[in-house]
C-alpha cells in the first residue's frame, strides 16, 4: 500500500472506497444516469455523431453517484451528507409552512380583524441565527476534510504520472515515463483496493482555461494557463468512463469530451508497448505519407518516425487505436475520418484545423496512410 491512498482510506470519513447502497442513493443515481445518458444521446444525434460516445460498447454513466475511484467515492458520500441536510432542513421549513396555513388559515364566518402581532422574540432570534451558522460550519468543516483528504498529498514514487493539457477543443495526454504521446483518451490501469496504484495526473492548459472533469472518477479541477493543478485518480473497475471539459472555452466547449479507458493490468501494458511502438511504414500507404510531408499537416501533427514532428495538434502516430474523432465529435471511422480531413468544420464548426483543400486523389492517398496508423 503507498502512501498517497493510505492517506485517504485512514481519513475520519471512514469507508470512502466502498459506494453506497441505499435505496435512496440508487434511485438517485438511476434517475440521474438516465438522464444525463438521454441529453448525450440528444446531443450527439443533433450534429449525425451518433453512435460516437458509444462505438466501445455501453457508455458508463458520467454521474457523480457511480463513483469508481477514492476521490468520486468521498465526492459521493460528502453529497449524500449535504443532501441530507438539506432534505432535513426542507422537511422542517416545509412542515412548519404547511402548519401554519391550515392551522391559521381565514375561517369561514370570521371577522376580518387582524391577528394579534408579535414583535421581537430574543429566543426565537437567536435561534435563527445560531441554528443555521452551525449548520453551515458544520457543512464547511466536512467539505475542508475532504479537500484536504484529497488533495493534501504528494504522489508515491512508482506512480503513474500523466501530463493532460487542455487546447481548444481537444486533450493532450502525454505520458512522460513512458514516452506515449495521445489525444482525448486517457488509458489508465485499473488499481486494486487492496495494493493501490492511483494515477497522478498534472494539469495545463496551451490556451484559455478548461477544466478536467469526469465525474466518476474525480472532482472537477480548472486547467489554467500558466498554472499546473494536481489531481489523481485510482479506479476500482476496468472500463470506459467519459468526461467532459467543465469550464467554457469558446464555441466548442461542448465538443471537448474526453474517454478515461480503464485496462486491467496487464492489458495497460500491452496498450503501452502498443502506443511506445513507432507508426507502422507500409509500402502501400508511401504516396500518401508523401502527401501528408507535402502540405501543412505535419507543421501540426506528430507521426513518430517521420518528419512530421508538429505539436499543435494532436499526436497521430497511432490515430487508428483512438474510438473518437475531433475530440468525441464523430466516431473514428474511414468515412468520418475522410469528411474530417476533408472539412474539419463541417463536423466541428470554429475547430482549429483548416481545411487542405485537397485533390479528391491526394485526399483519398491520405486518407489510406492515415488509415494505417493504427
Ligand atoms: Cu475546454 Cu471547455
Amino acid at each position: 500500500m503507498n502512501d498517497a491512498t493510505r492517506t485517504v482510506e485512514e481519513a475520519p470519513w471512514g469507508a470512502v472506497d466502498r459506494p453506497r447502497r441505499c435505496g435512496f442513493g440508487a434511485a438517485v443515481r438511476a434517475l440521474s444516469g438516465a438522464v444525463i445518458v438521454d441529453l448525450m444521446a440528444l446531443a450527439s444525434g443533433a450534429v449525425g455523431a451518433t453512435g460516437a460516445l458509444s462505438n466501445n460498447g455501453p457508455v458508463s454513466t458520467p454521474s457523480i453517484f457511480a463513483p469508481v475511484s477514492t476521490p468520486a467515492f468521498a465526492i459521493g458520500g460528502l453529497s449524500y451528507f449535504v443532501l441530507g441536510i438539506c432534505a432535513v432542513i426542507y422537511v422542517v421549513v416545509a412542515a412548519l409552512l404547511t402548519y401554519s396555513i391550515i392551522r391559521f388559515r381565514r375561517r369561514r364566518g370570521e371577522d376580518n380583524r387582524e391577528p394579534p402581532q408579535v414583535y421581537g422574540s430574543n429566543q426565537i432570534e437567536l435561534a435563527w441565527t445560531v441554528v443555521p451558522v452551525l449548520i453551515v460550519f458544520v457543512l464547511f468543516l466536512a467539505t475542508a476534510r475532504y479537500i484536504f483528504g484529497i488533495e493534501g498529498h504528494e504522489p508515491p514514487s512508482q506512480t503513474l504520472q500523466v501530463t493532460v493539457v487542455g487546447h481548444q477543443w481537444w486533450w493532450e495526454i502525454r505520458y512522460p515515463d513512458l514516452g506515449i504521446v495521445t489525444a482525448n483518451e486517457l488509458h489508465v490501469p485499473a488499481s486494486d483496493p487492496a495494493n493501490p496504484s492511483p494515477t497522478f495526473l498534472t494539469l495545463e492548459s496551451a490556451d484559455v482555461i478548461h477544466s478536467f472533469w469526469v465525474p466518476q472518477l474525480a472532482g472537477k479541477l480548472d486547467v489554467i494557463p500558466n498554472k499546473t493543478n494536481r489531481t489523481w485518480i485510482d479506479p476500482h473497475t476496468p472500463g470506459l468512463y467519459v468526461g467532459q471539459c467543465a469550464e467554457f472555452c469558446g464555441v466548442q466547449h461542448a465538443w471537448m469530451l474526453l474517454r478515461v479507458i480503464v485496462h486491467p493490468k496487464d492489458e495497460f501494458d500491452a496498450w503501452v508497448a502498443e502506443q511506445q511502438a513507432p507508426a507502422v511504414d507500409e509500402r502501400v500507404a508511401r504516396t500518401g505519407r508523401d502527401v501528408f510531408g507535402s502540405v501543412a499537416c505535419i507543421n501540426c501533427h506528430t507521426v513518430r518516425g517521420t518528419t512530421a514532428n508538429g505539436i499543435f495538434g494532436p499526436d497521430l502516430t497511432h490515430l487508428m487505436s483512438r474510438s473518437t474523432l475531433g475530440a468525441g465529435v464523430a466516431a473514428n471511422t474511414p468515412e468520418n475520418l475522410r469528411a474530417w480531413v476533408e472539412n474539419p468544420a463541417g463536423l466541428k464548426p470554429g475547430a482549429l484545423m483548416p481545411a487542405m483543400q485537397l485533390s479528391r486523389r491526394d485526399l483519398d492517398e491520405l486518407v489510406a496512410y492515415l488509415l494505417t496508423l493504427r
